[in-house]
């Protein structure tokens, strides 16, 4: 190989190191066939509903995306119909009633007035749903509804609960644990939003077959065993346990073995990322 070929196959590898990764984890996989269940829950009167609870950088969006990903838009052109299984939307930053239609009509890209009344939008929602054969509502970052104040909050509140009965499709709420504390302020929805949380990593064995399922989606000439102890160790300290600190340690690092040709993830590699951990972070 010459030098120019091994030069393109690095820049191609490093591109492709940088490129979002799925892994299915067994906490996330749970919470996938939770949602696919969900998902096809028939219309009841009470609809179950769920809340994706993890901390910060934990892999909250990313199973939401997975999901997305899993039930995409159908465009059926033999029977011009158009089928939307999920629609997906993020607590809007000033919530209200208003605010929560408005993002919905935009992310199904449905021309609306804005000053049209709030029964009016909210007609233009169900009919939609109806039309699209909608059948989950995800609103992620739920926990920033705690930014604004108690009656705002409770108008939020009444809006998803009167979502999901008018329209009779599950509701799935993602975000920190506030956004748990902020359901359970309501009695009607804290029993109807069941919590599945995706904890921090601790040093275990889900940890090590998660090191080594990011081991194979790296592809560096020689094996760096990230599951043996040393290395499991010290990416347990610099990430302090969660998944997207994880990722970035093991793709910077493996960025810099392709660059020096190390071709391996070594401690000597780890420790020369010079990590600042998340707490140290929070701290500077
Ligand atoms: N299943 C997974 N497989 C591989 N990498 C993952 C996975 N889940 C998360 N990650 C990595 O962790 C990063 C952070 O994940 P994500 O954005 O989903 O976290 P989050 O919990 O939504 O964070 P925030 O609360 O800040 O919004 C992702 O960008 C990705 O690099
Ligand atoms: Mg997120």
């Amino acid at each position: 190989m010459n030098d120019i070929s091994m030069t393109e196959r690095n820049v191609t590898r490093i591109n492709k190191l940088k490129e979002d990764k799925w892994i299915g984890y067994t906490q996330a996989t749970l919470i996938l066939e939770k949602l696919e269940d969900l998902m096809f829950h028939p219309k009841v009167h009470r609809m179950p509903n769920m809340v994706i609870l993890g901390e910060t950088n934990n892999g909250k969006t990313s199973v939401i995306k997975r999901f997305l990903k899993r039930h995409p838009i159908i465009n059926d052109s033999f029977e011009d119909a158009t089928q939307v299984p999920v629609v997906s939307i993020e607590m809007p930053p000033e919530a209200n009633q208003d605010s929560i239609y408005i993002s919905i009509l935009r992310e199904l890209y449905v021309p609306f007035q804005r000053n049209a009344r709030k029964d009016e939008k909210f007609n233009q929602i169900k009919s939609i749903v109806e039309r699209l054969n909608i059948r989950m509502l995800m609103i992620d970052e739920f926990h920033t509804l705690l930014d604004n104040n108690v009656l705002r909050q409770t108008q939020v509140l009444n809006t998803i609960k009167y979502l999901g009965n008018s329209l009779q499709i599950p509701i799935v709420a993602a975000g920190t644990k506030e956004a748990h504390r902020a359901l359970l302020s309501d009695s009607q929805l804290s029993n109807r939003f069941k919590p599945y949380e995706l904890s921090r990593w601790k040093l275990d064995i889900e940890f090590r077959k998660l090191l080594k399922s990011f081991e194979k989606l790296i592809d560096l000439d020689k094996p760096s065993n990230l599951d043996q102890r040393d290395l499991a160790i010290e990416i347990m300290n610099m990430s302090e346990g969660w998944i997207g600190e994880i990722a970035e340690i093991i793709k910077s690092a493996a960025i810099n073995a392709i660059k020096d040709g190390t071709e391996q993830i070594t401690l000597d590699g780890l420790k020369k990322l010079h990590w600042i951990t998340p707490t140290r972070r929070r701290q500077l």
